[in-house]
């Protein structure tokens, strides 16, 4: 892997519209277990302060992974972000956390936050090294058929104390 790859600031992140929930049905299938619908995606789209974006890795047009977001008030929350597995540890998952940080700074957001299973250590990593901290735990939040439940981490950021730029 050579350091192009791995500099996020040349991954090109752009907005999903509604109209084109089926580029985020295709990643979330891709990284996912349980697929998500295109209706479902299109609908969450269509709700005011909803936002998905897509990243593409320099050279390669198809989009590598999502983020959606929603902004509220002066909090902001991801609701769900991942890259499909050809394209992780290349700074694709850095590239769309921060884009979500500096839209939500360009919003007036206060505070970022998002829940993680307990055991998704990339995940914990990944917003670790974007300035997230842990703020709570809802204890056995992820049930995964027979296996026993998982906790979820809320993890928050926040944005005034990490000087994000908004976009
Ligand atoms: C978590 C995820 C989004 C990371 O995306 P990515 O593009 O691989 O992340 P990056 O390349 O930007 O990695 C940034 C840092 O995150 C951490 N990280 C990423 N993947 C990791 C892994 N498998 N193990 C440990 N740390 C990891 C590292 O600190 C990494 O920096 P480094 O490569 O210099 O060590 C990706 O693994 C994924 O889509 N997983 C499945 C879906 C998911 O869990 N989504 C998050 C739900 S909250």
């Amino acid at each position: 892997m050579n350091a192009r790859d791995r500099n996020s600031a040349s991954i090109s992140i752009s907005p999903i519209a509604p109209v084109e929930a089926k580029i985020v049905a295709n990643l979330f299938g891709e990284i996912f277990p349980e697929p998500w619908s295109e209706t479902s995606i299109q609908q969450l789209l269509k709700h005011d302060g909803t936002v998905a974006l897509a990243a593409a890795r320099p050279g390669n047009a198809a989009p590598a992974g999502f983020a959606i977001f929603r902004l509220a008030a002066d909090e902001a929350e991801i609701l769900s972000l991942g890259v499909t597995p050809p394209n992780r540890r290349r700074g694709v998952g850095q590239a769309l956390v921060g884009a979500v940080l500096a839209s939500a700074s360009a919003h007036g957001c206060a505070r970022i936050f998002l829940e993680v299973a307990e055991d998704n250590l990339a995940a914990r990593n990944l917003y670790q090294c974007m300035g997230y901290q842990p703020s709570g735990l809802r204890s056995g939040y992820y049930r995964r058929g027979r296996r026993p439940a998982i906790d979820a981490i809320i993890l928050s950021c926040d944005l005034e104390a990490t000087g994000v730029d908004s976009i």
